[in-house]
């Protein structure tokens, strides 16, 4: 009876296991980068992103939505599409306009540029938040809260009036509200639906070692390369035995045109040092196999020895087969 009970409980974790993998969290983002070169001169640049997957970009010259993959779409209809893309098109107008005639008046200058994230995020069928948020010049500057823009925390004194001045607009406040809470959670369900061969697709990664420019003399710079894998989640660490080693210094992610991800993680080590330390690199599509490679062992010896002993031996007895029919010939 016991280990029955065992196996019904194993069985319930799993199946609660399974249940929580299935809910999947999800974010959709909208990018914006708007540079205000001068008076006249200004540059938009939008894109939308499922998690670290990038789906949409936007033609600027054109002001039109540009779908990445033949399933950016999601389930929306062209003409729901098109509503938006001269939503967005009239915001993009809006700010330009709008930026130009206060830039004075709020003590902004020129250069400057506005980064915009917004978006939502779903925990699960019933849980979605909207989010919006702006930095100026490379720091948070206002948020979207409780259905009205509020200044960053740390934000200076132009924050306060950028805030007052959209806050008295009840109608963008309202569209921003809808785009966020209602928009954005349906898109991101018929989006993921019909993204998530893509999304979900699980690519091994290839692992290579090199070394870098030497950091010192007598010192070597040991650069464990991982190519092409997704999801963008892995896991690389310089390993001497079980023992991670301090000092591992790790890129930032890049990515390939494919859409998979390039990662090179380097530790600087005396040259005397650098035997026996291995690179080992963890990633779902691995399936808890991890690649290690360890450091000055790409061919064991025994293998150079065998690639030159075998041929030579099979040479030899060769030969001496040769020489003996030949012999056996010459008998008359
Ligand atoms: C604005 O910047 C652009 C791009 O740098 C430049 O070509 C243009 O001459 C500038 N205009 C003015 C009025 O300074
Ligand atoms: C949102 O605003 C309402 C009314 O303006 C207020 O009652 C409520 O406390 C606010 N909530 C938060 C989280 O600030
Ligand atoms: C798209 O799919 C989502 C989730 O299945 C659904 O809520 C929504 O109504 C569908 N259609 C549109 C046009 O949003």
């Amino acid at each position: 009876c016991c280990l029955w009970s065992v196996v019904l409980l194993a069985a319930l974790l799993l199946q609660g296991d399974n249940a929580q993998a299935i809910q999947e969290h999800l974010v959709f983002t909208i990018i914006q980068i708007s540079s205000f070169v001068n008076q006249s001169w200004v540059q938009h640049r939008g894109s939308g992103w499922l998690g670290d997957m990038q789906t949409h970009g936007w033609d600027t010259d054109s002001g039109t939505i540009i779908f990445l993959h033949t399933w950016s779409k999601g389930n929306f209809s062209d003409e729901e599409l098109l509503d938006l893309e001269l939503l967005f098109r009239v915001y993009l107008i809006g700010l330009t306009r709008e930026a130009q005639e206060y830039v004075s008046q709020l003590h902004f200058t020129y250069p400057f540029e506005i980064q915009v994230v917004g978006g939502c995020e779903l925990r699960s069928s019933d849980f979605s938040k909207g989010f919006l948020r702006s930095a100026y010049e490379g720091s948070d500057f206002v948020t979207f809260q409780n259905m009205s823009l509020v200044p960053s925390p740390g934000a200076d004194s132009k924050a306060q009036s950028v805030c007052y001045l959209i806050n008295q607009y009840e109608g963008i406040k309202e569209i921003v509200y809808r785009l966020i809470t209602n928009t954005c959670p349906r898109f991101v369900l018929g989006l993921f639906d019909a993204a998530k061969v893509d999304y979900k697709r699980q690519v091994r990664p290839e692992a290579w070692l090199s070394t870098g420019p030497a950091p010192g003399p007598g010192r070597l710079r040991l650069v464990c390369h991982v190519s092409g894998f997704h999801p963008k989640p892995v896991q690389v660490t310089w390993m001497r035995g079980e023992q991670e080693q301090q000092g591992t210094q790790r890129g930032d992610i890049l990515p390939h045109a494919d859409g998979t991800w390039y990662l090179r993680v380097t530790l600087d080590v005396a040259a005397r040092e650098a035997a026996g330390l291995s690179c080992r690199v963890k990633h779902s599509s691995l399936g808890g196999q991890d690649i290690v490679l360890y450091w000055g062992h790409h061919v064991p010896m025994y293998l150079i020895l065998l690639a030159v002993t075998v041929p030579l031996v099979l040479l030899i007895v060769l030969a001496l087969w040769f020489r003996k029919r030949c012999s056996y010939q010459d008998i008359p």
